[in-house]
Formats: structure tokens, C-alpha cells, sequence
């Protein structure tokens, strides 16, 4: 078989794969170093009670012949789209719109069949790697890129995604922390009515985002005629391993050519994927119960207060520190050093591996992105390294 030539256009290693790569070459060579993790954004908190308990339910369901049940409707239980679409967006984005998944990351890579090999894609940088890469393992379009710097505020300059046909949109912003604001949000989506974009919409932050902030893009009157969202339970209540998430793709999104792409994605949905886990989306409807939205909350500000700790940490240390207000991450200036550069000193100076911004794009380089997913003690020890601008025994 001939390999697909796209695999040219991207790294041999996901961002991830690379940091831990490295970070076993650094283990081998410092077997004794107690390193402490700020890199991938992987909750660390166990699940709240009430979830735990919904999660418990579904598999004593599985071992009883009256209630076990084998595949699930590959759109979602009813249940479960109807409790995103009342506890998530208030009832305005109808349950049949949504579409319960197994993950954003793999919903990503289900979008692209949906936009085929012809479309162009435009795409803040930096962001989430997955829009990146599987952009180009389907194509080989140049990617229109907009840079979110420092400079501009991390709001990209939208003028050259005018002839785009995809435009990624990560909110809050995977890896700035930037968070746009209504009006911001209002000139996105009339900028992609007037040049017929479909946006995409990736969401999966959106507990962090502080009131009098969207948090949803259908806040915005019109957004349905553009937009997917993507919505994920992973960095919201913690099932990053259990896996959960949904789409939504209204009725009213239409292809340029007037046909709706709600039956395309229905099509994908029972084609390549025969629905989310049932124990998953049972855990699912006890976090969107009023115990579980508790607990989400419980989680969300356990991990500000941990980024709260590691901002203080950084600006102690004159460095520039952007984002921690909406997000779970900073995104943290070494003026002077590569990313990659400030990656390996933080981690031989101060034991602690992060991830090097230009992993998000070259708009990301001289950046690191520091996760807040942490215990409290791991976290309060980074902070004290950080600090302390080195080091920690390397014993234990
Ligand atoms: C991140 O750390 O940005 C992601 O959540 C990890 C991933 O999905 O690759």
C-alpha cells in the first residue's frame, strides 16, 4: 500500500507524544528527579460523588438481564441530548441538533470527512494541534493562519480567512486563555454570514468562562446559520478518561449550495461511530443534574485556584503571563528562548515539564503553555520552584 502523502505535512509525533518523549529522555538521564507535570491538560481530581454514583448505575444495569442493553441510538440517548440542550444551553439549542460523541478530539477528525478534500481551512494560531493536523492529513490547501499575539490582544485579524470555507475557533482559547467577548464574538459570526464560512466551534472549555462572557456561540443571534459547536465533558468534569462529549449542528447550517449538513454529519455519525458509551453517557446525565453542575463547579475553581497559585508564581518572576481568568491555562513569554529552549530549562533547572508554545503554532513560539490540572501540593510545589528559580532535591 503507498502511505498517504499527508502524512508528510505534519510531525512524526503529536505535541504530546513529543513532551513525553522527551521528557523519558530526561527521566533516563535523571532517574532521581521528582518531576512534576504542567504539561498535557489531564485532570487530576477524582469525580465528584454524584457523577461517580450515575457511573456506577449504568454498569450494575449492564450485569441484569431486565435492564441490560448493547448498542445506543448513534446520535445519543434522547435523554442525554435533551440534557445538554436544557441544563448547557438554556433550551435554545433543540436536542435534535446535538450529537453525543466520544470526544472533541475525535469529532475533529470526523468534521474533516465532512468538509472533504477541497475546502480551505483557516485557523487561529496558536491552537489546539488536532485542527492543524488533521486539516492536513486530508489536504494539501495551504492553511490560512491568523496570529493571536501578545500584540493584538490573542484576537486575530479575520481579513484573510475572508476566502476560507472552515474557520477553527477555539473558545476560550486552547492555548492563550483568551476569551473573546460578546461583541468580538458578534463581529465573527457577521463576518462569516457575509463570506459563507462555517465555523467550528471547539468549546470544551467553556465552564471557565467567566459570567459576562458567551460561552456558547448560538449567544450570538445568527450563529446557527454558521456554526458547529463542539462541546466536551473531559476538562469539565473530569472524564478526560471516561469519555464524553457532543456537536451541534443545527438545522439551519446549510452547505453554500443550499443543502443542509445536519444529514451529512447524521450520515458520518452512523457510518464511522456506533455511539458513546453507554456508561459514559449515563455518567453524562448525572453531571448535567443539579448535584452534578455542583460538582463541575467544585472542579472548575479547584483548578483557577491552582492557576491563580502558578500566575503568581511566573509574575513574581518579572515573566509576562497571559490567560488563568477563563482558562485552566497560562501562557507564559520567555523573551529570548525558543519554546523549546525555555522547555528544557524548566524542566533541568526546575524538574517541571511543560509544553512549549510553538507546539500551538509558530505564533506560539518563546511561549510555554502551563496546565493547572494539578493536585493542590503539586501545584503549590511548582509554584515554590518556580519561585525559587531552581531546584529542589532530586531526591525523594
Ligand atoms: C491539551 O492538553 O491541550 C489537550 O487537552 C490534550 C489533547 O487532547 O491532546
Amino acid at each position: 500500500m503507498k502511505r498517504n502523502p499527508y502524512f508528510e505535512q505534519i510531525s512524526n509525533r503529536y505535541l504530546f507524544q513529543e513532551v513525553r518523549h522527551r521528557l523519558l529522555h530526561f527521566k533516563d538521564k535523571s532517574p532521581d528527579a521528582r518531576v512534576i507535570s504542567l504539561s498535557i491538560g489531564d485532570t487530576t481530581e477524582p469525580i465528584g460523588p454524584h457523577t461517580i454514583q450515575g457511573l456506577h448505575d449504568a454498569v450494575q444495569a449492564l450485569g441484569d438481564r431486565a435492564t441490560y442493553t448493547g448498542y445506543g441510538p448513534e446520535q445519543g440517548f434522547a435523554d442525554v441530548r435533551e440534557a445538554i440542550s436544557k441544563t448547557i444551553y438554556q433550551g435554545k439549542v433543540p436536542s435534535d441538533d446535538i450529537f453525543v460523541s466520544d470526544g472533541s478530539k475525535c469529532d475533529i477528525g470526523r468534521l474533516q470527512l465532512l468538509f472533504g478534500p477541497a475546502c480551505s481551512v483557516a485557523l487561529q494560531t496558536p491552537s489546539y494541534p488536532v485542527y492543524q493536523d488533521t486539516s492536513l492529513l486530508f489536504r494539501n490547501n495551504p492553511l490560512i493562519l491568523l496570529p493571536c499575539t501578545a500584540e493584538n490582544g490573542f484576537v486575530p485579524d479575520l481579513s484573510p480567512a475572508a476566502s476560507a470555507d472552515i474557520l477553527f475557533l477555539c473558545n476560550p482559547c486552547n492555548p492563550t486563555g483568551r476569551a473573546f467577548s460578546f461583541s468580538q464574538l458578534e463581529q465573527i459570526v457577521h463576518f462569516a454570514i457575509k463570506h459563507s464560512i462555517t465555523i467550528i466551534f471547539d468549546s470544551a472549555y467553556s465552564s471557565y468562562v467567566q459570567p459576562g462572557f458567551p460561552k456558547s456561540i448560538y449567544e450570538i443571534p445568527g450563529a446557527d446559520t454558521v456554526a458547529i459547536e463542539l462541546g466536551s465533558f473531559s476538562k469539565i468534569a473530569g472524564f478526560s478518561g471516561v469519555r464524553l462529549a457532543w456537536s451541534v449542528v443545527p438545522s439551519k447550517l446549510n452547505y453554500s449550495t443550499g443543502q443542509p449538513i445536519k444529514p451529512d454529519w447524521m450520515r458520518i455519525a452512523t457510518t464511522f461511530f456506533n455511539g458513546a458509551s453507554i456508561i459514559s453517557q449515563k455518567g453524562g446525565m448525572a453531571v448535567l443534574s443539579d448535584a452534578g453542575m455542583k460538582e463541575i463547579d467544585d472542579q472548575v475553581n479547584f483548578y483557577l485556584a491552582n492557576t491563580k497559585i502558578l500566575k503568581e508564581a511566573f509574575t513574581e518572576r518579572g515573566l509576562e503571563v497571559y490567560g488563568g481568568t477563563h482558562s485552566p491555562y497560562l501562557w507564559v513569554r520567555f523573551h529570548g528562548l525558543s519554546s523549546w529552549q525555555a522547555f528544557d530549562k524548566m524542566l533541568q533547572d526546575m524538574h517541571i515539564v511543560t509544553t512549549p508554545g510553538i507546539g500551538f503554532g509558530q505564533a506560539g513560539d518563546g511561549f510555554l503553555r502551563i496546565s493547572s490540572f494539578g493536585s493542590r501540593a503539586s501545584v503549590t510545589e511548582a509554584a515554590n520552584r518556580i519561585k525559587g528559580g531552581c531546584l529542589c532535591s532530586t531526591q525523594q
